[in-house]
């Protein structure tokens, strides 16, 4: 036991109390032992390289060039994507991919190059191969994006998993973003981040890294342009970034790196370059398009562990109601559960469940549960009984179910790499559902053992189906949480076809925005928290998972009222828009914290519910483009340097960009502006961009700019659907896309595109219809005049 450890050990009992820390000591002795006996020991390896270039064999797309020791595959797709892989290693079986891979490319061709090498050249990128296997994605022009140098691999002498390791070469002026959730970013500093996904245990803030949700995934964003690089491999691993420097003209710039160091798995890799939108579109494409949640879900959300029972959530939708402040959602938390076991009720404190979801629902509230994969091993628990009837748990090497300790005890574990228990787990929302519940909450699924030393989560040695391919934790580990998000998804598609799943998750990899959306985990209560948020939710849009947010206040402690009015007003503008705390956590209802916060709090909150229509819109947009709602300041302008180094603004949407207090006692703040008009929409005060401005940032609201020229759909005084629209600069033009839905179910709706423009003396909106300019169909005001 080393210190960090101890202190983990330390943690855990303070966090579980005495009998679950005895427990967590059990449990991590019992898992170091199952490793010790489930795992080949690693003996001597041999390294390899990929060697001369022997020759090339062309086919649909690119084809394989062969070297003395490896081939590489290299396939550019119809979406532009290019696939490249190594020994071997096929786009599939694959658990980002949405479904088949996307057709190659009949027009790219393979040719030879220069000094022996090759390159597929294609319509938008050219990929070239060295002939000792460095591969280049090229721009068109010629342009290198990024240059992959020649992998190594480590091969143990009596066979079994390689490790690898590829360092790569971008732009000595390239920036890094993304990798899943990262508290530190948006934009990633020079470290080293793991690739495993880990419930850091208590609450984190930006030092703390991995966290729960990572990926393989970069956006790299430079002047001569963007890329998404995936690398498909779910296996533990590290990527060390290190941003390179320019030789002030000298011609003596230092590339930026990037080094990838996989446990084992295939050496196989996407690259996708274009603008950030074309990005996000071919990303979206390979790996699914988002889930579009429910309208409610894009409304106010209240949480917390411990409510204490049926009345005192009464008390508080009450509260919420007699103060005017608009609440959509409450979130039940483990306390509800009969001792912490999933798909289950308290009958003490919650006796009446389904009348409580149907009188809040009276009142446009909906209920939300936690919902947690762990299962407490107990014969007579029904989910247990019916799993271990099918055979449904993780298994260690000797074929027994693995044990690991969760809220409820001692506990095993789902295998959702297994199809048939994904289907019998999507079958248990049934329940949920007949409690009146109408969103899913999915927690503790990286997934989480409770450890006094080493690893909290289950033994690296631990069987899974994989498919039916058979394997280990080593692999699944990191699916695990998506894999459930699937289980769950599929469910409740079949359950309630007519209605749209809402589902977010704690943990998750690649492609988890088919099922749905993540929140923050349990972000420490601090101003560094504050800003983990927003790098968290900006972070995780890049990678493709658009709908997240964070506990607004923190997770733990008692936030200052300053403090949680700023976290507030920052999570007014996000997707998951949701209140959260600990169970020993200080209240976190906006009347908790004196009459000056709650009066803000108000505003923030009637804000969002005007803005709700965009909101709906936004995620209509994310589900056909791929495009995040919440978009960092350089979305629009890559070659913006300093709005690559903004990391304290973002865009929502193309029309808005929101400046949030991030700083105690700030009353004014400095805003960086992408290039073009845009109004301070509190004051209508029209700034030019791009530059910095000086604007008023009050307790009561934080700085939110409008685009010149945007048409923003609106929920007008009376709720019915208006437009807002930001007159454009003279002699310009400008629009917007407008969603209007339902709310919920599968119609498709009308996408609306609008414009504006200056004729005469006054600003003209027009809907563009397949038949030419028509009148609007809502109500419009036009601002900024
Ligand atoms: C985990 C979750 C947190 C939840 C708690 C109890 O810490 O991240 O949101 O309140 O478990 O279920």
């Amino acid at each position: 036991m080393n210190g960090r450890d101890l202190v983990r050990a330390v943690r855990a009992v303070g966090l579980v109390g005495a009998v679950q820390g005895l427990r967590a000591v059990r449990s991590s002795w019992r898992r170091r032992r199952a490793d010790a006996v489930g795992l080949r020991p690693r003996g001597p390896e041999r390294a390899r390289v990929p060697g001369p270039v022997t020759g090339a064999e062309p086919a649909p797309g690119g084809g394989v060039v062969q070297f003395t020791r490896s081939g590489l595959r290299i396939t550019v797709t119809v979406t532009g994507a290019v696939f490249w892989g190594w020994d071997g290693a096929d786009p599939e079986p694959s658990y980002a991919l949405a479904g088949s891979c996307p057709q190659p490319d009949p027009r790219a061709v393979l040719e030879p190059d220069k000094d022996g090498g090759w390159r597929v050249v294609s319509e938008r990128v050219t990929v070239v191969v060295s002939r000792h296997g460095a591969v280049s994605v090229c721009t068109p022009g010629g342009v290198v994006l990024r240059r992959d140098l020649p992998p190594r691999w480590w091969e143990p002498a009596d066979g079994g998993e390689a490790r690898w390791v590829q360092r790569s070469e971008v732009a000595a002026d390239a920036r890094f973003f993304g990798l899943g959730g990262r508290a530190s970013g948006p934009r990633l500093r020079d470290g080293t981040y793991r690739l495993w996904n880990t419930d850091p245990g208590g609450s984190f803030g930006p030092g703390d890294d991995p966290l729960y949700l990572t990926m393989p995934v970069q956006m790299v964003v430079a002047d001569a342009g963007t890329h998404l690089v995936f690398h498909d491999n779910s296996w533990d691993g590290t990527v060390t970034l290190s941003e390179g420097e320019e030789g002030a003209g000298s011609g003596h710039d230092r590339a930026g790196t990037c080094e990838v160091r996989m446990e084992g798995g295939p050496l196989r890799c996407w690259v996708m370059v274009g603008a950030p939108s074309r990005v996000l579109r071919a990303w979206a494409s390979l790996t699914g398009a988002p889930a579009l949640p429910p309208a409610w879900a894009l409304g106010y959300q209240h949480s917390r562990w411990g409510f204490g029972g049926e009345q005192a959530v009464r008390r508080i939708v009450e509260g919420y109601r007699e103060r005017g402040l608009p609440l959509d959602v409450v979130h039940l938390d483990i306390e509800h559960l009969d001792a912490f076991q999933v798909f289950t009720v308290d009958r003490e404190t919650y006796p009446g469940l389904p009348r409580l979801a149907e009188e809040l629902r009276a009142d446009g509230v909906r209920l939300v549960s936690i919902v947690d994969p762990a299962i407490k091993a107990e014969a007579g628990n029904a989910v247990y009984d019916a799993g271990a009837s099918m055979d449904a748990f993780v298994k260690d090497a000797a074929g027994r179910a693995v044990r690991g300790v969760v809220w409820p005890g001692e506990s095993v574990y789902p295998d959702f790499t297994d199809r048939a228990v994904r289907k019998w787990w999507g079958g248990l929302y049934e329940e949920r559902l007949a409690q009146g519940f109408s969103g899913f909450w999915h927690d503790m699924n990286e997934p989480v053992s409770f450890a006094a030393f080493g690893d909290p989560t289950l033994p690296r040695s631990a069987r899974h189906s994989l498919e039916g391919r058979g394997g280990d934790h080593r692999e699944a580990h990191n699916v695990y949480g998506l894999c459930m998000a699937r289980a769950g998804y599929e469910g409740l598609r079949e359950l309630r076809p007519q209605e749209r799943p809402f589902l977010f998750s704690r943990s998750g990899w690649a492609g988890m925005q088919r099922y749905g959306g993540t929140w923050s985990g349990d972000v420490a209560s601090g101003w560094p928290g504050l800003h983990a948020s927003l790098s968290l939710v900006l972070g995780l849009g890049l990678c493709g998972v658009p709908y997240s947010g964070p506990d607004v206040g923190g997770f733990d402690g008692e936030p200052s009222p300053e403090l949680y009015l700023r976290w507030f007003q920052l999570g007014a503008y996000l997707p998951l828009f949701r209140t959260h705390a600990a169970l020993r956590a200080g209240r976190r209802e906006p009347w908790e914290f004196g009459d000056e916060v709650l009066g803000h709090a108000r505003v923030a909150l009637v804000e969002r519910r005007r803005l709700l229509p965009y909101f709906v819109t936004l995620a209509h947009l994310a589900r056909r483009t791929g495009a995040p709602y919440v978009r960092p300041a350089w979305w629009g302008a890559p070659e913006d340097r300093a709005l690559r180094d903004c990391e304290d603004a973002f865009l929502l949407g193309d029309s808005l960009l929101v400046a949030p207090v991030l700083e105690p006692g700030a009353d004014r703040r400095a805003v960086r502006l992408p290039r073009g008009r845009w109004y301070d929409t509190a004051s209508g005060q029209a700034h030019e961009g791009p530059g910095q401005v000086l604007v008023d940032a009050p307790l009561s609201r934080v700085p939110v700019f409008a685009r010149a020229g945007a048409v923003i759909p609106v929920r007008g005084e009376d709720g019915e659907l208006c437009l807002e629209v930001w007159a454009p600069a003279q002699g310009r033009t400008g629009g917007g896309v407008v969603v209007p839905d339902v709310g919920d179910g599968w119609e498709a709706p009308d996408v609306q595109r609008y414009t504006s423009r200056w004729s005469g003396g006054s600003v003209v909106v027009e809907r563009q219809d397949e038949g030419g300019p028509a009148e609007p169909a809502y109500p419009v005001r036009v601002r900024g005049l």
